[in-house]
């Protein structure tokens, strides 16, 4: 097993190792006096791993309540947030008890949100399932939910009390689902480590599980424990997110996020070799990585849609917008970029 400290506001540990799901409750145990712990789960998970779940808190003493939240993104809504504090209140969970967010990262960024504002605050345990929430969302802090406008428009900076990453659930993954994941993890190679992103092209993603998802976490422990907040470094993380989430927004959230981040890097990584911010060898092997990966690196939306969608992006601060610029294989920079000429840096990353 692994484990990875991190430190923010309240500091924790992310448990990385296979069997660790058939352990959560005595884990829970050490970090929590919980009488009750809610396991909170999609309509896919909690049929594979809810009884698993759920025994192990048990035989630590808790006593277990659950919730089943319907598939998808459609989950991050204001409407089912509703219902799953209804839910809590009603099963009389008190500020000394504990949510168990068991599932992707919907599934997390709910349950964050929920446990964040319920009674101002409850714990919460994430147990991530899916290959991005393992890297990527389960850690750092960030919850949210969803407005009709766009995404993540609600939420708050709130870390759990644990995170613990079982890789072996990530077998029942669908194949697509893991590659998604892969953008993220590919994503660290590019803004961060030239080393990593070697490992990543050489050995494929699933014979290296554990060292990938450690290598992620501690990575982005690194840039939340700078700034958990999102003011500056933390921005970072976003590389390929503007673009992506305009490429989402105009699916009409159709293409799934890990593609849209896929097509985003492609875009930025083409957008800043034009304007001489990296090498042209360094587009071709971020390129070549991402179709390796069975990523797509293209989008045919047109351009005027692309732009408006990215109007309403959270990353918007006023006039500008901060873009996250290759200037080589793992290595990445911040750029402020009025509005008025990010239609410029779309078009010159192909995209239109
Ligand atoms: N909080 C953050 O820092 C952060 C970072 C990145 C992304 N996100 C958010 O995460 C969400 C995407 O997360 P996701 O990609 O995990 O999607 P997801 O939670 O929707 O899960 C993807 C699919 O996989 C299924 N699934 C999950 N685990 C499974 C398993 N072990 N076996 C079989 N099926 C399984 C789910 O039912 C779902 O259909 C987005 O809403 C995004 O905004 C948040
Ligand atoms: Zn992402």
């Amino acid at each position: 097993m692994t484990v990875v400290p991190v430190k923010a506001s309240r500091d924790y540990e992310v448990l990385i190792g296979a069997g660790l799901l058939d352990e959560l409750g005595s884990r829970l145990r050490r970090v929590s006096g919980a009488k009750t712990a809610a396991v909170i789960s999609g309509e896919h998970v909690f049929p594979l791993y809810g009884a698993r779940a759920i025994a192990s808190l048990e035989a630590a003493g808790f006593r277990v309540i659950h919730y089943v939240l319907p598939q998808g993104e459609a989950a991050k809504s204001l409407a089912v947030y509703g219902k799953l504090l209804d839910f809590l209140s009603v099963n009389r969970m008190t500020r000394g008890d504990v949510l168990v967010a068991l599932g992707g990262g919907v599934t997390g960024d709910l349950t964050g949100f929920a446990a964040a504002t319920y009674q101002r605050g409850v714990g919460f345990v994430q147990v991530p399932t899916t290959l991005l929430a393992a890297v990527d969302s389960s850690v750092g802090g960030k919850t949210a939910i969803n407005l009709p406008t766009g995404k993540n428009q609600v939420g708050c900076f709130y870390q759990p009390l644990l995170v613990l990453c079982d890789p072996t659930v990530l077998d029942t993954l669908p194949e697509e689902e893991f590659r998604c994941g892969s953008a993220e993890v590919l994503k660290y190679g590019v803004l961060g480590s030239r080393a990593f992103f070697d490992e990543l092209v050489r050995t494929p993603i699933h014979k290296q599980l554990e060292h990938v998802i450690r290598t992620c976490v501690e990575m982005k422990r690194d840039i939340v424990a700078e700034d958990e907040f999102d003011r500056g470094k933390r921005q970072l993380l976003n590389l390929g997110h503007s673009f992506g989430h305009a490429v989402e927004a105009c699916s009409g959230f159709t293409v799934l996020h890990g593609q849209a981040v896929a097509i985003g890097m492609a875009a930025i990584t083409r957008a800043a070799a034009a304007k001489g911010c990296c090498s042209q060898e360094t587009v071709d092997e971020l390129l070549a990585a991402l179709e390796q990966f069975g990523l797509p690196t293209h989008t045919e939306y047109p351009l005027d849609d692309m732009v408006r969608s990215v109007y309403t992006d959270k990353k918007l601060d006023g006039d500008t917008m901060h873009l996250v610029v290759p200037e080589a294989i793992g290595r990445c920079r911040i750029q402020a970029v009025p509005i008025t000429e990010v239609r410029d840096w779309m078009r010159l990353g192909g995209i239109g």
